[in-house]
């Protein structure tokens, strides 16, 4: 052959890589209202930046007819390309080719894109659409799988592990997702269950559909396991961008700083009107997150679930900073079991990968109950304190009106470790409300005027003040701007936590 029939010979090879499972069942996937791995990465990468490894790659097995069956690249579109600029590595499971299952190759071909990621300090993004292991290959596929999760630990807090669900994925195949940073799911399109309805009926006799075992809507607000639902597949691939924009690459980078035109020493007038001037009435923290961040933009995490905890990316002066807030107008912005773990997996997120965190704090305690006592929020509200204990990232809180109880140390106070604590003068810090210590303390005696001299006595923010645990009491107009140059001079902030193999965070 020459060398121009063998370059055809090439091309038409590559050309057959790109075909999936073939015409039909790349119909099937778009009737579906799903589309195919080849146009999802179009969608999440930078044009003509995707670089595909291992497209020649099948699988070894000869069992259940599959000797006669392969398909170039088996299953697993992988690679590197550019999100705005930046390189990341992925990898889209084809579902045209054996319902995206996993076999051994398929799961090599993962791996060796997981361990180029962790190798050069890049983001891994995975594109989730697969009926599980590949029942023809048994136990080599199980052990795929298990290669893959030990890459999942083994990159956690050194590269961001992006999952999108944009298929069924049962069995073994939520587990990896699991693992990394962020999940995303698609309405429709997307469901997480370790077994499926089926099983589900023959083991517990209930019957439940896809929707309603593992749909988006289910694990966006139920379950907490999808950090983003979206109504589209494009909405979600653009999701991922979106979120790349305020991380770093991997975690001895720092954040990417992008400057705005949002003013640092912007004051909001907006800002005294917010919080209402009776201590009981309920307003949104998200209006305060938009005045205070550059152009207001709140980036929101987990938000369809705990919503009486807020948290989210934004930037400060061009700086990414990850915003944890209770928000009064859920449940009186209380702790609870989900606001809790929704709490600590944000906080050591943003620790593993530089992310100064910014509180804003108004809380009245813990959410009393004998669910919450059974359900453990001792051990579920303790990850919450332990992460912010631990994060030695800056840390910065503003008080806007109840820091009371435990919640007061937990929510990033000085005493662990806060490094810019400021309250607003409408800010009550003390062990609780006035009404409910003035009955613990007078009981049948507990009149409206006691409450009044309690709450003249403790619900303001001096007593803080006068023993350092705030460091100003401030204008909530200038919020921004003291927030900035704080961070700022946090920029060389060095902290560390003693030499340990690891802590031993109540999980
Ligand atoms: C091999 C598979 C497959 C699998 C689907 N296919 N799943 N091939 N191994 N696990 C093939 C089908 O034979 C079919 O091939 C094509 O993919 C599309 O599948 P359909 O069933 O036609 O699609 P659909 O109706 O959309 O249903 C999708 C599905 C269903 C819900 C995912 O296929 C299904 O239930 N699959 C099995 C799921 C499962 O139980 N997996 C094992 C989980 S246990 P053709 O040739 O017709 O196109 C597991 C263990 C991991 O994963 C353990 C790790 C710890």
């Amino acid at each position: 052959m020459t060398m121009r029939e063998k370059l055809e010979l090439l091309q038409q090879k590559r050309s057959e890589s790109e075909l999936g499972g073939g015409p039909d069942r790349v119909k099937t996937q778009h009737d579906k209202g799903k589309m195919t791995a080849r146009e999802r990465l179009d969608v999440l990468l930078d044009p003509r930046t995707f670089v595909e490894l291992d497209r020649f790659v099948t699988h070894r097995s000869t069992d259940f007819g599959l000797g006669d069956e392969r398909y170039l690249g088996d299953g697993v579109v992988t690679g590197y390309g550019r999100i705005e600029g930046r390189l990341v590595y992925v990898f889209a499971q084809d579902f045209t080719v054996f319902g995206g299952s996993l076999s051994e190759a398929h799961a090599e071909k993962i791996c060796k894109v997981m361990d180029l990621a962790v190798r050069n300090g890049a983001p891994i993004i995975g594109l989730n659409d697969s009926g599980g292991a590949r029942i023809q290959e048994g136990v080599v596929s199980l052990g795929g799988y298990a290669e893959i999760f030990l890459r999942n630990t083994l990159a956690s807090g050194v590269v961001p592990q992006l999952s999108a669900i944009l298929g069924p994925c049962a069995g073994g195949a939520v587990y990896s997702p699991a693992i990394t940073d962020f999940v995303f799911m698609v309405r429709g399109v997307s469901y997480m269950f370790v077994t499926g309805p089926n099983v589900v009926k023959t083991v517990t006799h209930e019957e439940v559909d896809f929707e309603s075992l593992g749909g988006a809507n289910v694990h966006g607000a139920t379950s907490g396991v999808a950090h983003f639902v979206h109504d589209s597949e494009p909405e979600c691939l653009t999701a991922m961008r979106t979120l790349l924009s305020f991380i770093p690459s991997n975690n001895l980078d720092s954040p990417p700083i992008r400057p705005s035109n949002d003013p640092v020493d912007r004051r909001d007038e907006d800002l005294l009107e917010i919080v209402p001037d009776s201590p009981t009435k309920p307003y949104d923290m998200r209006e305060v997150i938009r005045h205070v961040v550059d152009d207001g933009e709140f980036f929101e995490v987990h938000r369809e679930f705990a919503g009486n905890l807020l948290v989210g990316f934004a930037r400060l002066g061009g700086r990414p900073v990850g915003v944890i807030a209770n928000q009064p107008a859920v449940l009186a912005g209380v702790l609870d079991i989900n606001a809790s773990l929704k709490g600590a997996r944000f906080i050591r997120f943003c620790d593993a990968f530089n992310l100064p965190l910014l509180t804003f704090e108004d809380v009245p305690g813990f959410l009393p109950g004998v669910a919450q006592e059974h359900g453990g929020i001792i051990k579920h509200g303790a990850k919450l304190l332990y992460a912010y204990c631990e994060a030695t990232v800056p840390k910065l809180t503003v008080i806007t009106r109840k820091a009371y109880g435990g919640a007061y140390d937990v929510m990033n106070s000085k005493h662990i470790r806060g490094d810019y604590n400021v309250a607003w003068p409408t800010a009550e810090i003390a062990v609780m409300g006035p009404k409910g210590a003035v009955e613990i303390l007078y009981k049948a005696d507990a009149t409206e005027e006691r409450e009044a001299e309690y709450r003249e006595k403790f619900a303001h923010p001096y007593l803080a003040a006068a023993r350092g645990y705030v460091d100003d009491i401030i204008d909530p107009r200038e919020t921004r701007s003291r927030l900035i140059d704080a961070l700022a001079t946090l920029e060389t902030k060095r902290d560390r936590n003693p030499p340990r193999k690891h802590g031993n965070i109540p999980l």
